[in-house]
């Protein structure tokens, strides 16, 4: 069967865009069934738009509380008949609900070397510390942020003439190719979660 993938983004989509490139060049066993976006406006929604790809779109403000946005985006996940939720920049908490209906089947790109500089501001907080290097972390998602288990990661090198623009760049253009590649071993089924660590299957 082949595999639906949700791709969640908040902004600008460059990881949806690399991902729906990846798609059309090489067959996956998979498709991007939908993108979700609470951001109405969002670039992200317009790069799908422009690929034919189906779209949803609204806030937890429309919805009164977060609890009945959390069962919208579930009821939604669950009529696209989704195996697969991709966060790429999704700036919001991913609800319990869903995490545990959807365990070890929801992805996210983080742009450091988890566990370290969690949070909204981790290339800027990496840069800021002085590390030499930092880098692009993939995991599944868990109940806490920036937290579940480990499927890949890729090194950065942070040089003495690098500013946070050059870094940015850096990171992202190493997303671009991590993630795809994530979102392919998932398709084949190739990730396992033991005792909380990944491991490839053959
Ligand atoms: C990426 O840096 C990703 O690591 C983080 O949010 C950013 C999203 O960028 N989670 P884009 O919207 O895919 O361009």
């Amino acid at each position: 069967m082949r595999k639906r993938i949700a791709v969640f983004a908040s902004g600008n989509g460059t990881n949806l865009q690399a991902l729906i490139d990846y798609l059309d060049g090489h067959d996956i066993n998979s498709e991007i069934a939908m993108v979700f976006s609470d951001k109405q406006g969002s670039k992200a929604l317009k790069r799908a738009k422009k690929h034919g790809i189906k779209t949803y779109s609204f806030s937890p403000g429309e919805y009164g509380s977060r609890k009945s946005y959390d069962e919208k985006i579930l009821s939604l996940l669950k009529e696209e008949k989704i195996d697969l939720v991709v966060l790429a920049g999704y700036m919001l908490i991913v609800g319990k609900d869903i995490v545990e209906e959807f365990r070890n089947r929801v992805i996210n790109i983080h742009p450091a070397l988890l566990p370290c500089f969690k949070g909204m501001h981790a290339i800027e907080d990496a840069f800021n510390k002085g590390v030499k290097i930092t880098g692009v972390t993939v995991h599944f998602v868990d109940e806490d942020m920036d937290n579940g288990p480990i499927i890949a990661q890729s090194p950065v090198f942070i040089d003495d003439h690098d500013s946070i623009e050059t870094l940015e760049e850096k990171i992202h253009s190493v997303e671009h190719k991590l993630y795809p590649k994530v979102v392919e071993l998932f398709c084949y089924g190739r990730l396992r979660v033991v005792g909380g660590k990944v491991r490839l299957a053959d």
